[in-house]
């Protein structure tokens, strides 16, 4: 009932001697079938049972389906988070289900990809979108199935969970309507970060509140405070706080960063070759989300990225290194300073144009950019591939297109009349295309004005976000 392709392979080692053994020991077998089993054990093999039985502990599920190559990655991964919760005691169950073989236990879970990991606590469902490693795992197993707010009794708890966490949500007060709406935000946005709360005694001297109860965040080495005229729902506030106001961001922070909507300011800088230019470039930024934190903070996350390499594939194109850019993650658009950024003065004037629009937006998701995209992806594979065996690479791609050009050179030659009418209409499919994006720019300009969050949104946005991610995630794993 329980196996895995390696410890099936085991057991008929050996089980296999010792059957072609005159005298089998049954016991022995009995012993070695049961020890056997015990280490299977670490991670449950499900099937459509799964959704009846379920309810009464908390459950870490990897979907996967057989044929993914990523799915087979996780395996191994898998077994250890499966022993490693298992050894240290948490009552978190580790199971795996072939989501091709019970689509409809996957699809009552809502599996669109493989493998997905999710956390199913009760009615609860919590998609792992984190690098799939053993340590983020299990800290995403040990957070999510925990309660989604942990009391913080003394000071000396609160000075160590201080420690231990860069970003701290901490809510303080007795119990208040906005303590409910608390844990219900927490209780979802538990995915992302911890919540905390605590009585106001317990909190550092320099913390003064001027009202409570009241919700509170402290990073960057100092404290602010949720204000629900001026920062709307509270879910909304803890996801644009719930990053460090200066980040090192790399691809997969971008990706996390989507769900924000923030856009990303960001100096692309060399870190092994820190000149003068990038430490100037990477302080300016710094001092933007500062210093300016009360401009900016709504609209702006702000970082640097070491190295071009991934920001070159996302915008199919060769950013300067040093240089700021600002991206839109929301829709793929990036903005360049038209001159270069040297003093604080430059840098506020191109955020701002970037804030009024009369910054000129390059890139974006548009069909054309979609088109490009396919092209670029096959290019840097074709190149990849040529790169690491160029013998290869010319029987791969040389001979088919050899082929190709000698049969496009006999068609040619054969019929010479027809050649006008194939350029009639290669020139209307190219006319075709060129509308196709006009109306695709237009249909997004009436678009926008509607875009105002609505809870009916949420859900779409979301799905394309997870699709996205996925993709963001796949590529982080390779
Ligand atoms: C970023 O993209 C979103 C979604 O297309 C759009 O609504 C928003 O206006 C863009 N922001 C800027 C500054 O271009």
């Amino acid at each position: 009932m329980l196996t895995t392709g390696g410890f099936t392979f085991c057991i008929s080692c050996l089980v296999f001697p010792l059957g072609k053994m005159a005298e089998v020991n049954p016991t022995l077998i009995c012993a070695v079938v049961l020890l056997s089993s015990a280490v299977f054990a670490f991670v449950e093999d499900l099937d459509d049972t799964f959704k009846d039985t379920r309810m009464d502990d908390v459950w870490l599920v990897d979907f996967y389906a057989p044929w993914c190559g990523y799915c087979k990655k996780l395996e191994p991964v898998w077994q250890e988070v499966g022993v490693e919760l298992k050894s240290s005691g948490s009552p978190v169950r580790v199971g795996k289900i072939d989501a091709t073989a019970f689509s409809g236990v996957a699809s009552e879970f809502g599996v669109r990809g493989y493998p997905t990991i999710k956390l199913l606590k009760g009615d609860l469902s919590y998609n792992y979108k984190g690098p799939r490693t053993k340590d983020d795992i299990i800290e995403f197993a040990n957070r999510v199935a925990g309660p989604a707010v942990r009391s913080l009794p003394s000071k000396q708890m609160f000075e160590h969970v201080m420690r231990r966490h860069d970003v701290l949500f901490v809510y303080i007060g007795r119990e208040s309507p906005l303590k409910e709406k608390y844990i219900e935000v927490a209780s979802e946005l538990i995915v992302y970060t911890c919540f905390f709360s605590a009585s106001e005694d317990v909190l550092p001297k320099a913390v003064t509140l001027s009202e409570l109860p009241a919700v509170v965040v402290f990073k960057d080495g100092t404290y602010f405070t949720y204000d629900e005229y001026q920062d709307g729902s509270l879910s909304a506030w803890v996801n644009k706080e719930r990053f460090l106001g200066y980040l090192q961001i790399d691809g997969f922070t971008l990706y996390e960063l989507g769900e924000t909507g923030k856009l990303v300011a960001m100096a692309v800088v060399d870190e092994k070759n820190p000149t003068e230019e990038n430490i100037r470039l990477k302080s300016l930024i710094q001092r933007v989300a500062t210093e300016y934190r009360d401009h900016f903070n709504r609209d702006f996350q702000f970082g640097h990225m070491d190295g071009n390499d991934y920001i070159n594939g996302l915008i199919m194109g060769e950013v300067a290194v040093p240089s700021i850019m600002i991206l839109n993650t929301s829709n793929e658009q990036y903005f360049l300073p038209s001159e270069p950024v040297e003093t604080m003065d430059q840098l506020l004037h191109f955020i701002n144009s970037v804030l009024d629009g009369t910054a000129q937006a390059q890139g974006g998701d548009s069909v054309f950019q979609r088109f490009k995209r396919v092209a670029y992806d096959a290019k840097s594979t074709v190149m990849s591939v040529f790169r690491s065996s160029p013998l290869l690479g010319c029987f791969l791609f040389g001979l088919p297109l050899g082929v190709i050009s000698l049969m496009c050179y006999g068609i040619c030659t054969a019929e010479t009349d027809d050649g006008t009418e194939d350029l009639e209409l290669l020139k209307t499919e190219r006319l075709t295309d060129e509308e196709e994006e006009e109306d695709e720019e237009e249909n997004e300009g009436q678009r926008q004005p509607m875009e105002l969050e609505g809870p009916g949104d949420e859900g779409k946005e979301e799905e394309q976000e997870e699709q996205e991610e996925k993709s963001s995630a796949d590529k982080k794993v390779d």
